[in-house]
């Protein structure tokens, strides 16, 4: 099959990737995807990250390998941490990650350069995110004071199709504290199961807080290398979408299409080595 007639592959922890595929199926309706929840080995974030990068790079190998993508979307900040530069080698078609456009959101949006973001215990503790704000703002010829925060249990609320109430408003009250207190202007969601939870995350920062969705600007960046590279499709056909899981694909049939739509219609479940 011609390149450009392939489809995307992407490829997370569980369901926080769907946050991706909703905007990359937004963007792209003509596009065809293949997504795989590795919801039998969740959650990423709080695993060692070289365990989380033998993960994605055997998740990146199989789209290609295995389901001939044209293109793979790392629709997880975990292992965009984790894996990215290892992917980027070792793939033999385009990686685009989560981090480096979420960042570049952050460092756009904000007025007063002072920024933050929240993610995952693996994806805080491992440091992309100074860096990658600083090349961002160093690109942007702009000057930032970044303060992170991670949350741990926000994933779980999520997996567990909980995203409103009273138990995750009083945990996002205690995780959000210090870049409440720092006066970010502008937070950065650093976490594709995140957008999930944005009522509450902007609930409790308030309404002078601008939140940045890494999912979103993930979706732009996809587009604009695909194009560069001639990869996006012509025309009007509509895209077919496949969804994975290394889990029980009936709760992930269920709760994905709760939270994504009716594209995820079914599920066929990806078997992990043994
Ligand atoms: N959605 C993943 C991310 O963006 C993390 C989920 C997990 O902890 O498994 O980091």
């Amino acid at each position: 099959m011609p390149a450009v007639d392939r489809p995307i592959g992407m490829f997370d922890s569980g369901f926080g990737g769907l946050t991706v595929a909703r905007a990359l199926i937004d963007l792209l309706p003509g596009e065809d995807l293949v997504y795989i929840g590795d919801t039998g080995r969740y959650p990423y974030g709080s695993k060692p990250l070289d365990e989380v990068r033998s993960h994605a790079l055997e998740l990146g190998h199989s789209l290609v390998d295995a389901l001939d993508v044209k293109a793979v979307v790392v629709a997880c900040n975990t292992a965009t941490a984790a894996a990215i530069d290892d992917l980027r080698e070792q793939l033999p078609v385009p990686v685009i990650d989560v981090v480096g456009p979420g960042a570049s959101a952050l460092v756009r949006v904000s007025r007063s350069g002072r920024v933050g973001v929240i993610g995952t215990v693996g994806t805080i503790s491992s440091g992309a995110y100074p860096l990658a704000v600083a090349e961002a703002a160093s690109n942007a010829g702009a000057s930032v004071e970044l303060t992170s925060a991670a949350c741990p249990g926000f994933v779980e609320f999520v997996e567990r199709g909980q995203t409103t109430g009273d138990e995750v408003m009083v945990l996002a009250e205690r995780l959000l504290a210090p870049v409440r207190s720092a006066g970010v202007d502008t937070l950065l969601l650093g976490c594709t199961h995140y957008p999930f939870l944005a009522r509450t995350i902007a609930d409790v920062m308030g309404p002078d807080v601008v939140l940045v969705s890494s999912a979103d600007e993930t979706a732009f960046a996809a587009r604009d290398r695909l194009g560069e590279l001639g990869l996006l499709r012509e025309g009007s056909a509509v895209g077919r979408h496949r969804f994975l899981s290394s889990g029980d694909v009936d709760v992930f049939r269920e709760l994905g299409s709760m939270l994504l739509g009716s594209e995820l219609d079914a599920t066929s479940r990806w078997p992990l080595p043994t």
